[in-house]
């Protein structure tokens, strides 16, 4: 048996994961410390800096990835920790356990298997949608040679893709979060060189027109990564990106995630807590797909409508009798 085998062996194996629970159990107060000194911290350091918050959430899904060996990303290792308003001591402390019980263990929590597994709960939906674009990314730019992320907070694969790639790399941020992605990177000694920075706010400015005065090729095809975003959009600004995106030439692509109506408006607890955390990182939740079944067809209308079509669609939640789905991930093409 190889050793990656051995490992995925151990990932769910039962008895690994008694002692890996116990040991996590042992050390909650360690956790618990380590949580409140890095939350604070980030509370502390507030919404005054600018600085997307929701941003620290992919990163810190993919930094726990990395050091649980489930998937591999060097720059988010390296990002997370001179991020400001990051207490390392902090995520150390809240981290601590869970690596420790899998350095003894090999066995890897359910939140954090690459790709995730099974049905995708609403707290883990950060975990679930990496492999699948992931998948996307390898996938369209094999043919495609310009890589835009819209959003990009502090995402990393523009800086995962190989050194003679042919691939021009793309971000699109807010300004005050990309000026600190850029610092931060510095700081990190990650090479960012390959990667040509655009400050645009969706709903405010013409960020395609940017795009190319920073020199994105609009007669050639792109791959437009746009990961966890549009949640936090106005209806007009989704719809007139997904349009832009549609005025790009035939081929290009677009891959993104979504959320229903359900969550903007849904009495159930988690999403009550949802609605408040991102209401107090100033982030609120404002844009959701009309969650009346089936979610499909309601995706594709709208992409329609934009211009664009539906290529590749996963829903998450049921959609039974009385049931809606939450959200989904998505990729669309121009035709
Ligand atoms: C949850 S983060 C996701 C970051 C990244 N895509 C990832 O998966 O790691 C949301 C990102 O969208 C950006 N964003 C939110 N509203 C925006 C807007 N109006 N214009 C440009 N970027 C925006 C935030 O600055 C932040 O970087």
């Amino acid at each position: 048996m190889n050793e990656s085998s051995q490992n995925i062996v151990s990932a769910r194996n039962p008895l690994a994961a008694t002692v890996f629970y116990i040991i996590n159990v042992l050390l909650f107060p360690v956790t618990l410390l380590g949580y409140v000194i890095w939350v604070g911290k980030i509370l502390l350091a507030g919404r005054s800096s600018g600085v997307s918050g929701t941003a620290q959430g992919p990163l810190s899904v993919r930094w726990f990835e990395h050091n649980l060996g489930a998937r591999q990303d060097e720059p988010a290792n390296r990002l997370m920790l001179v991020l400001p308003g990051i207490s390392p001591l902090g995520v150390w402390l809240a981290a601590g356990p869970m690596l420790l019980a899998h350095r003894l263990t090999g066995y890897v929590p359910k939140a954090f298997r690459y790709p995730f597994e099974g049905v995708v709960p609403p707290q883990y939906e950060a975990s679930a949608r990496v492999a699948f674009f992931d998948t996307a990314v390898d996938r369209y730019l094999a043919d495609i040679a310009q890589f835009v992320i819209l959003g990009a907070g502090f995402d990393t694969r523009a800086f995962r893709l190989p050194k003679d790639a042919r691939v021009k790399s793309f971000e699109v941020d807010m300004p005050k979060t990309q000026a600190t992605k850029r610092e931060m990177l510095k700081k990190a000694g990650i090479d960012a060189t390959g990667v040509t920075f655009v400050a645009a706010d969706f709903e405010k400015d013409d960020w395609l027109t940017r795009l190319v005065d920073a020199g994105f090729d609009p007669g050639k095809p792109a791959f437009f990564l746009w990961e966890g975003v549009i949640m936090y959009l106005d209806r007009e600004a989704v719809l007139a990106t997904l349009r832009k995106i549609a005025s790009t030439v035939k081929g290009s692509a677009v891959a993104f995630d979504y959320f229903t109506t359900e969550p903007l408006e849904s009495r159930a607890l988690y999403w009550r807590y949802a609605r408040a955390t991102t209401n107090a990182a100033g982030e609120p939740l404002k844009f959701g797909i009309d969650s009346a079944p089936p979610l499909c067809g309601r995706l594709a209308e709208l992409l329609v409508s934009c211009g664009l079509s539906l290529a590749e669609q996963r829903t998450l939640g049921q959609e039974t009798e009385g049931k809606r789905a939450w959200g989904g991930f998505a990729v669309a093409i121009v035709k």
